[in-house]
């Protein structure tokens, strides 16, 4: 089983990827916490480099890189870890690069179509909040990078809304604090995928 927090920079997906791999964890399930880019692969190196040299590449080429390490992703740790029996939990996925690479203005089917190696998860959780707040809550915690600017994240977070009809996302409000947004996740993942 695979289940999948994303969504705009400050979202709290990081935070429920979590709470939600403890959760069940502690309910006896085999669980493997994920997380996109990756620093492992020579993709998401070259990504992260680009990240702390404040250069960004160009839109194509780095839609490349994010592919890339998703193919590394996919075949040395998604992969195994679905075949081992274990609950996959991501903390980003391929709605991120549609979202944030297609805010570039790269067409959107095609990104699905370079993504279509990647296996599609059970459940999609979209964590939805205002860009002001979530560059608010960054903020605490670091400076911004350029992934992180306000307008960029305003067309992200259109794109993110834009998947409420695919058949495994769930548009969750994450404006009311971690309580009532776990609250939300606990019922949803029970109701829908029974655990
Ligand atoms: P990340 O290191 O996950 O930052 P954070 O912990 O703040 O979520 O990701 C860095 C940036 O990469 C993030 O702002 C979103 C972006 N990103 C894409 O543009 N496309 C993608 O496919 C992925 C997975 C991430």
């Amino acid at each position: 089983m695979m289940i999948v927090f994303d969504g705009i920079d400050g979202c709290g997906k990081s935070t429920h990827a979590r709470i939600t791999s403890t959760r069940l964890c502690s309910s006896g399930y085999d669980v493997e916490l994920l997380k996109e880019p990756t620093v492992e692969s020579p993709a998401g190196k070259r990504l992260k480099e680009a990240l702390e040299s404040g250069k960004r590449p160009e839109p194509m080429e780095e839609l490349r890189l994010f592919v890339e390490d998703r193919r590394w992703d996919v075949e040395h740790r998604i992969i195994p870890a679905l075949k081992s029996g274990k609950i996959v939990v991501m903390d980003r996925y391929y709605y991120s690069t549609v979202a944030y690479q297609g805010a570039l203005g790269l067409d959107m089917g095609m990104i699905m179509d370079m993504n279509s190696f990647a296996p599609r998860p059970d459940m999609a959780f979209i964590l939805d909040i205002e860009p002001e707040e979530g560059i608010k809550r960054i903020h605490r915690r670091r400076n911004r990078d350029y992934f992180e600017e306000l307008e960029y994240l305003r067309k992200v977070r259109e794109i993110f809304l834009s998947m409420k009809d695919m058949a495994e996302v769930r548009i969750i409000d994450s404006s009311r604090g971690i309580e009532g947004t776990e609250a939300k996740i606990i019922e949803i993942l029970g109701n829908d995928l029974g655990i």
